[in-house]
């Protein structure tokens, strides 16, 4: 395997840069593994959440969200489980949308309790919204979340509309005989409202029972070619610093975008690192390399420069990438909502 080392002391003005020269300028905030949704992909049936009294408070998250902006990171994304049902979330949100060097502010959601915070986001900052979505027909809904009514995610998606996001992005986990035959009523939702749209292969995260991930797996190539029987798709270069490659539809303002992390592997192009909401820094989405944040954040209450040091060594651990297999077990137990994608 042929490793370029790169010097953190080469890069001072962005010192996150790992052994194989990605800068890493996207951190992803898990402020909560709970939800009011069980998407049968994401969580199974019966789920342990970590305990309320193990969580980062929210200055805490404050505190880490800031040292990485100012070790260079220039986007950061609010994700769950379901970000908005965590307590006084708001507050973590006025307070990161001050921070000078923030250029990207934005937020994964299901959707539900945007019609109660989608203007409060707007105002504390939030540039860009994303909101999952996998069919708009409210009996599948009902059983892809097990839980959920469409009706809220689509009154949610109206608030985030009106309040007027810079871009809202639909995000559909395509499976195969579930849900691949919505592939173009989606675009065309997206299409009529002048959103972008995310199409995401399912990834092999924790065990789930409901179907078997290898038979449900439907590509990024084929819903292409799904799409390109009714719109003409030109590819573009245009990027959201995200994993998704992206066409616009010909003579309309709608990107759609191909999250394919089996098909199409974005590792090398890597720009990020995630955060769970118990405080363990996960330096690769599909591997466990991980450093314990929250335990230098109360051994030093008042020096940042630890948890600085700590965030800086551990660009050496950051794996090369994933390599997911569906056709085995998990090797991951932990599920998507612990780290909200
Ligand atoms: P944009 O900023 O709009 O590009 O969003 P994003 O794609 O970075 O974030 P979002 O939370 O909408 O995630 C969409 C999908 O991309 C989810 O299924 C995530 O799990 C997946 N994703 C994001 N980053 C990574 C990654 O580093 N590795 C893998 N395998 N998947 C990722
Ligand atoms: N594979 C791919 N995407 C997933 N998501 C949740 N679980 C999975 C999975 N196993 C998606 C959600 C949401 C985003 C944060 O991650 O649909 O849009
Ligand atoms: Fe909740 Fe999102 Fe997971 Fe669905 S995918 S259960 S909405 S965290």
């Amino acid at each position: 395997m042929h490793e370029t080392q790169t010097d953190s002391a080469s890069h001072p003005a962005t010192p996150l840069v790992d052994r194989y020269g990605r800068q890493i300028k996207y951190l992803r905030i898990s402020v909560t593994d709970r939800c009011d949704l069980r998407c049968v992909y994401c969580m199974s049936e019966e789920m342990q959440f970590v305990p309320r009294s193990q969580l980062l408070t929210l200055e805490e998250l404050q505190r880490i969200g800031q040292t990485f902006v100012e070790l260079g990171v220039n986007k950061i994304r609010i994700t769950g489980g379901e970000p908005l049902t965590r307590r006084n979330i708001i507050q973590l949100f006025d307070s990161l949308g001050q921070l000078d060097g923030l250029n990207d502010f934005t937020l994964t959601t299901n959707g539900t309790l945007l019609p109660q915070y989608a203007a409060a986001l707007k105002r504390a900052g939030v540039t860009r919204i994303n909101i999952s979505l996998d069919t708009l027909k409210p009996d599948r809904f009902h059983e892809i979340t097990r839980v959920g009514e469409l009706r809220r995610t689509l009154d949610g998606i109206e608030a985030a509309r009106t309040v007027g996001f810079k871009r809202i992005k639909i995000n559909s986990v395509i499976l195969k005989n579930r849900n691949h035959d919505e592939v173009n009523d989606l675009v065309q939702f997206t299409l009529d409202r002048g959103m972008d749209i995310s199409f995401i292969e399912e990834m092999p995260l924790g065990i789930i029972s409901e179907h078997n991930r290898a038979d449900a797996y439907y590509s990024s190539d084929q819903i292409l070619q799904d799409i390109e029987k009714q719109h003409s798709l030109i590819p573009t270069t245009e990027t959201t610093g995200g994993p998704s490659r992206y066409y616009r539809i010909d003579g309309t303002d709608t990107r759609i975008g191909f999250i394919s992390p089996h098909s199409h592997n974005f590792c090398d192009s890597c720009n990020r690192v995630r955060l769970t909401a118990e405080g363990r820094l996960l330096l690769c989405l599909g591997q466990e390399h991980s450093v314990d944040l929250r335990r230098i954040l109360r051994a030093y209450p008042l020096d940042n420069r630890p948890l600085r040091e700590a965030i800086i060594q551990s660009m050496d651990i950051k794996p090369k990438g994933h390599d997911f297999d569906l056709t085995s077990q998990p090797v991951l137990f932990r599920h998507m909502n612990a780290t909200g994608g």
